[in-house]
């Protein structure tokens, strides 16, 4: 799947292309299923170019089976069920990807679902555990609860005992939050977060706050974070360049943090998926963690799995299926 020219979901066109190969420390994976991002619409708009010696092709997360092995690669066999991190590739029916970057398939998770998982999985776990570091009893306030990235930043806040809250755009999106497991959902359209989190939480304000918005919620972020609160950033939906009071920071001894996944150095993707299989693969086999799949659509009709995320329709993931499992 290529994307003829910067544009709309019509721009995006099945194509021939040279089979990649598995160089030294990669496998070859015949992709089964590849999980749609938001970062994705970026990239076919042409704002979002892969990093330097990624794939052209956008995907970010794929599931599949082991077809090759480069040299030097241990731990995984040909024929292998695996799913994978990638910094590009995933819309394809092969892609190679360094073999630090590939999980096995989740006990109980079909080998579809599994394409819904390395993105959000690896992004909520860097971010809010590794950076930020959640503890039980604390408050989580999760932006766009009901977004591939949300669902999974409630459930996993959930596992280890913290309270979460979550932001969504509309009233339809509240129940499957609540079924999550959030303890309080916020529609932002109807109601003030900044009140809400005050009010529920006796005035005590959020500990982690996980932001897609950026700019136009910064200041209102700074406002709901308890003392030695942590503001994780990782996504500028609303814009880059806010205004930080530098005062409430140092009065609430908080911290602005903020991450972008797909151009890390292979060795830190290497070890965030590796803390992803010690830490929260045990999770999903014990139940405390679905993948919420909204639909699955064939790799051709990639340009309309564009258009859902481009409407914020869905809940959880939109997978493209690139073969039969
Ligand atoms: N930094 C990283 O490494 C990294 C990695 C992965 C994803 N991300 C970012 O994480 C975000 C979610 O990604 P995704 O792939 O899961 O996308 P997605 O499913 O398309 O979700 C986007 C979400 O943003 C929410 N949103 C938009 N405006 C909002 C507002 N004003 N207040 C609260 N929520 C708002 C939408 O909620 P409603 O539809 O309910 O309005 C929607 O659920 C994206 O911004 C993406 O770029 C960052």
């Amino acid at each position: 799947m290529v994307v003829r020219d910067a544009g709309g979901p019509e721009m995006l066109a099945v194509w021939d292309v040279i089979d990649p190969q598995p160089g030294p420390g990669e496998v070859l994976i015949d992709v089964v299923a590849a999980g749609v991002n938001r970062a994705d619409l970026l990239q076919r708009q042409g704002n979002y170019p892969p990093p330097p010696g990624a794939s052209e092709l956008i995907g970010l997360e794929c599931s599949g089976r082991i077809s090759g092995l480069g040299p030097g690669v241990e731990g995984f066999e040909i024929g292998d069920e695996v799913c994978a991190l990638l910094a590009g590739g995933g819309y394809a029916e092969r892609v190679a990807v360094p073999a630090g970057q590939v999980l096995p398939r989740p006990e109980g998770v079909t080998l579809v679902e599994a394409a819904a998982l390395p993105e959000t999985v690896c992004t909520v776990w860097s971010n809010i555990f590794m950076l930020a570091s959640l503890r039980p009893q604390e408050t989580l306030l999760v932006h766009g609860g009901a977004s591939g990235i949300g669902t999974t930043a409630i459930q996993l806040g959930k596992a280890v005992d913290a309270r979460v809250i979550a932001t969504v755009g509309a009233d339809s999106k509240v129940a499957k939050c609540l079924e999550l497991g959030a303890d309080t959902v916020i529609n932002y359209r109807k109601d003030d977060f900044v009140e809400v989190v005050k009010q529920v939480t006796e005035g005590h304000g959020a500990d982690v706050i996980l932001d897609v918005v950026g700019a136009p919620y910064l200041d209102r972020n700074m406002r709901t974070l308890a003392t030695a609160g942590r503001l994780v950033v990782i996504g500028m939906q609303g814009g880059r360049t806010g205004e930080l009071d530098l005062g409430l920071l140092l009065a609430k001894r908080a911290a602005v943090l903020a991450t972008g996944l797909r151009a890390r150095p292979v060795q830190e993707k290497a070890a965030i998926v590796a803390s992803v299989r010690d830490n929260v693969w045990p999770l999903i086999a014990d139940g405390h963690l679905r993948p919420v799949v909204h639909t699955v659509l064939p790799l051709e009709e990639a340009g309309e799995a564009h258009r859902i995320l481009e409407d914020s329709e869905q809940i959880g993931k939109v997978l493209l299926l690139a073969r039969e499992p």
